[in-house]
Formats: structure tokens, sequence, C-alpha cells
């Protein structure tokens, strides 16, 4: 693992990769993202070398499931998950070894709330790993979107975990390069 550090707080037996998905709300995108790389991790046989979660900038919707609206086009595509909103906290910078927001607010919020250099090195924007990004930066947020927008960030967020996960498992990731691949 080309990551500088990726026990960080953890226990020191603990040698998996942390990974914290951030939106705002915390019920539409960083859910399905956290589920998703879970799931594609899973699949390539690697699922036991990361640690998953994912949380909001905002408190609006903390305790709650995931939005509906992408729940039924997860369930589309064959695709159960669920997930507690949660707020992300200062404490989550020092334990994850990897943040990732999804769009340039999410990014802002995380840059103020981080307290230093080795909290901003660990963000990296979800759209970097997404090989058909074509120059954007943004998974958009889909709330005031109907059905085609959440089926678009769906295959977005789903391209992005495969290419983050393809990054990690080829060592290309260090904490220290911030906002590169
Ligand atoms: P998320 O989407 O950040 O992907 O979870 C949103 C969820 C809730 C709201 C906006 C976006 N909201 O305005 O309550």
């Amino acid at each position: 693992m080309a990551l500088s550090n990726p026990k960080l707080a953890m226990d020191s037996t603990d040698r998996k990769t942390h990974i914290l998905f951030v939106c705002l709300g915390n019920i539409i995108r960083s859910p399905l993202a956290a589920r998703l790389f879970e799931h594609a991790a899973k699949e390539a046989g690697v699922r036991e070398k990361y640690e998953v979660d994912a949380a909001g900038t905002a408190n609006y919707h903390v305790g709650q499931t995931p939005d509906e609206r992408m729940v039924r086009t997860a369930a589309r595509r064959g695709f159960d998950y669920t997930h507690r909103g949660r707020q992300v906290k200062v404490k989550d910078l020092d334990d994850f070894d990897l943040i990732i927001p999804m769009d340039l607010e999410n990014m802002g919020d995380l840059r103020m709330l981080g307290k230093g250099q080795q909290h901003l090195a660990k963000l990296h924007l979800m759209r970097e790993f997404d090989p058909e990004a074509d120059g954007a930066v943004a998974v958009p947020d889909p709330w005031h979107d109907g059905p085609r927008g959440f089926e678009n960030v769906y295959d977005i967020i789903e391209r992005s975990v495969r290419g983050l996960l393809r990054s990690l498992e080829a060592g290309e990731l260090k904490a220290g390069a911030q906002n590169q691949v």
C-alpha cells in the first residue's frame, strides 16, 4: 500500500485502509459511494483490506436512511444498500486515511474543518477517479433532479469508486499527494 501512514490513529494491528466518502446531506451520493466501493472491493477479492464509511457536511439528515429516489435507482440495477446519516467531524480527519468529497463545496467545507496539512493531504475529489470525467470535477447534487439525474449520478459514482479501487490496488495513491492520482 502506497499510503504513507495507512494506520493513522487506528489500533496498531489494524492495517486496513480507511476511506470516508463525504457529501452534503449523507443520504444520496456518499452512502451510495461507500456501499458501491465495498461491493467493488468484494468482487475484486480485497474487501478485507478496506474500512469504509460515509458522512455529510450538514446535519439535516442525521440518523436517516438513504433517499428513496437513489435507493430505487440502485434497485433497478439490482443493488440494495443502506446507511444511517451522520455528520462529518474533525476526528474523522484523524481517523480516516482518505476523505473523498463529492463536489467542490464539500471539499471547501472539509478544508475549513481540517487542522493542517496532514488533514488536507487526505482530501481527493471523487471524480479524480472517474475515467470518463472529461474535465468535470463534481459528482452533481441530484436533489432537485428527476430520475435521469439520479441515474447519471449512479453511473458517475459507480465508475469513480471502481477507479478509486484500481488506483489503490495499483499503489498509485499517496496520502501526501493532495488532489492528485
Ligand atoms: P447528498 O444530497 O448531499 O448527496 O446527500 C443532498 C441531500 C439533502 C439535501 C441536498 C442534497 N438537502 O438539501 O436536504
